[in-house]
């Protein structure tokens, strides 16, 4: 997730742009660029690193001009550096993208050959491309973008520049994009933080819109080619609640995001007709010799880990070693040369998973690591990385970041599956659809947000909460517990309901409510014997299940009913009400969610 500003109007644009920008760091800050039309032509000045750093580059070299662009960086296609830093130019198109162009390959190596020269490894490059093909074919500078709009697959932002052109074009197509309209000045901008501060008049672009502004006035266009009017709307939030795109704070927003995010994690790498899954940043490494898998983390990737424990060994059957980080390293971990090794980190930075990276490959292991973070130490320094496109994760509570990684955990076992031969065709096509459909079920169980709330208030004053559930369920209520106790500071403890007779069971009285994960699923009439056994202890129990028809739903003190999915993939439609729940009791009781005490977003130190 990038932020991508644009301006044209009567002001000197390199500062609007760099304000602009610096109020869009939130989503994405690993480097950071701008473009400025003068009288001598555009000149762009670009980095890795943040926007101060960019702005103490232009102080020393003015760029002064009235229409310009600007990016800051949240790589997804090659790592964060100079040469990928946005704007990109070719020839005398200049543009800044916030999206994943899917079909970057092929347009790349077809331009290639018609001796366009490429210079950096990201997607966005074959955008100024593209539409300076169309340009040196002819087509003025509106028809060339709406031409090279046509071949993109994926998704864009777009605000774009020409030489010598008193034009801002802007394009939106599954990334956010909004018009602010001024005082005889234009803006474009990813959202409304960046200028939130100069108007608070916006056109949100839909899908397929093309917007020209120039100095005589704006058109839109739709994906038809009709012109069109959007609606000016009135945005009367402040900055600060603007970066949060109007949420109270940024774990909700990011919450709210999984839909996207999970979205955009699979964007262009699964085919529902092929049956098949592909890595572009990573390819396969001796599957076939693959004896056994290690999962290594800490906190909520650790619990994504004990996930993709189930989902691997119930369809690779190949066994999985899953090891909190912090005590791989000192339990003399029986690692073959040749063992396949998993990493997860959101951050990429987390110092004990390093160490474990490090003591495994020195063990002889391959190590894969599952970043969300491109450039960060893990995703450089093991053998190979996926990355989940999460978007920059702000709140130290970890959300979107956790079911990224179960998606592409998932995607992973469907790779190997292929390659070994575990899965026919058709049952890989099957589980590619049940993926598929996961971002609209999130989406469903987001909208059961009041009813959590309500669940909120009423457990709010709770000292102590246990979370059981079975089998897959358990590294979920795990997490749950995890959310709860890491943002309200109220003790929780997440326990396979299995063990509730050999302990825990002890605990349960009508001041621990009990929620309980309990699926229609091959560990489902277990846990309904656990949940009579805390009833009949005067336990209250919160019921999450996906079926209307629970055996126990009329002796529990709430239900809270979500949608089915395949078994592996439950805990991402499963874990949607316990983030929610957990988030309500700590914004009740005015915990500073965002920044909990006594933690970090990540952990650098062992
Ligand atoms: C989760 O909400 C916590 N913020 C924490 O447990 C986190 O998951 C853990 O520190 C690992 O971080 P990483 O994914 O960046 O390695």
């Amino acid at each position: 997730m990038c932020g991508i500003v644009g301006y044209i109007g009567t002001k000197p644009a390199a500062d609007i742009v760099l304000d602009a920008l610096k109020r869009l760091e939130y989503r994405g800050y690993d480097s950071a660029g701008i473009a400025i039309q003068g009288k001598d032509g555009v000149k762009i000045i670009r980095k890795k690193g943040k926007v101060d750093e960019l702005k103490e580059l232009v102080a020393k070299t003015p760029l002064l001009g009235t229409i310009g662009i600007g990016h800051t960086r949240w790589a997804t296609h090659g790592i964060p550096s100079d040469i990928n830093a946005h704007p990109h130019r070719a020839y005398d198109v200049v543009a800044v993208h916030n999206g994943i162009i899917e079909n970057y390959v092929t347009i790349k190596e077809r331009l290639k050959e018609k001796g366009h020269k490429f210079i950096s490894d990201t997607d966005t490059e074959v955008i100024p491309h593209l539409i300076a093909n169309y340009l040196k074919e002819g087509l003025d500078f509106v028809k060339a973008v709406k031409e090279a709009l046509k071949e993109l697959r994926g998704s864009y932002a777009l605000a774009l520049l020409r030489e010598k052109e008193r034009m801002l074009i802007g394009a939106k197509k599954e990334s956010p994009l909004l018009v602010g309209i001024g005082e005889g000045e234009y803006f474009l901008a990813s959202d409304a933080p960046a200028i939130i501060a100069r108007t608070n008049r916006f056109i949100f672009l839909e899908d397929g819109d093309l917007v020209i502004l120039t100095d005589r006035g704006i058109k839109i266009l739709n994906e038809a080619g009709q012109e069109v009017k959007r609606e000016v709307q009135k945005v009367n939030w402040s900055p600060l609640m603007a970066e949060k795109g109007g949420f109270k704070h940024f774990m909700l927003k990011e919450i709210y995001e999984q839909p996207r995010a999970i979205s955009d994690t699979m964007l262009g790498r699964v085919s529902e007709e092929k049956g098949e899954i592909y890595f572009e940043e990573w390819k396969d490494v001796r599957v076939n010799r693959i004896r056994k898998f290690w999962m290594v983390a800490c906190g909520t990737s650790y619990h994504a880990c004990l996930i993709g424990k189930y989902i691997f060994e119930k369809n690779l059957k190949l066994p999985v070693e899953v090891d909190i980080a912090s005590e791989f390293r000192y339990r003399e971990p029986p690692i073959q040369k040749g063992d396949f090794m998993i990493l997860v980190s959101q951050s990429g930075e987390t110092a004990d998973t390093i160490a474990a990276m490090r003591e495994g490959k020195k063990r002889g292991a391959y190590t894969l690591s599952i970043c969300n973070v491109l450039g960060s130490t893990l995703a450089r320094d093991s053998d190979g990385t996926i990355f989940t496109h999460a978007g920059p994760e702000i709140g130290v509570a970890s959300t979107k970041a956790f079911t990224t990684q179960i998606v592409v955990l998932f995607m992973l076992m469907l790779y190997f599956a292929k390659k070994m031969r575990m899965k026919t065709v058709k049952e890989l096509r099957e589980m590619i659809f049940h993926l598929r459909k996961i971002p609209h079920k999130v989406t469903d169980v987001l909208e059961k947000a009041s009813l959590i709330q309500d669940l909120s208030r009423k457990y709010m004053n709770y000292k102590d909460f246990l979370y059981i559930g079975r089998g897959i369920n358990f590294p979920t209520v795990l997490e749950g517990a995890l959310k709860l106790k890491e943002i309200s500071y109220i003790h929780a403890e997440g326990y396979a309901a299995g063990e509730m007779k050999h302990g825990p069971i002890a605990l349960i009285d009508e001041k621990m409510p009990v929620l309980c994960l309990s699926p229609k699923d091959i560990t489902y009439s277990k846990t309904c014997g656990n949940i009579e056994e805390v009833i009949s202890r005067k336990g209250k129990v919160i019921l999450v299940t996906d079926t209307e028809s629970h055996e126990m739903a009329n002796k529990v003190e709430e239900v809270i009913i979500i949608p089915q999915t395949i078994y592996e993939l439950q805990p991402i439609i499963s874990v949607i009400p316990l983030q929610l729940f957990a988030y309500h009791v700590a914004n009740l009781l005015g915990t500073d969610v965002d920044q909990p005490r006594n933690l970090a977003k990540s952990v650098t130190v062992e």
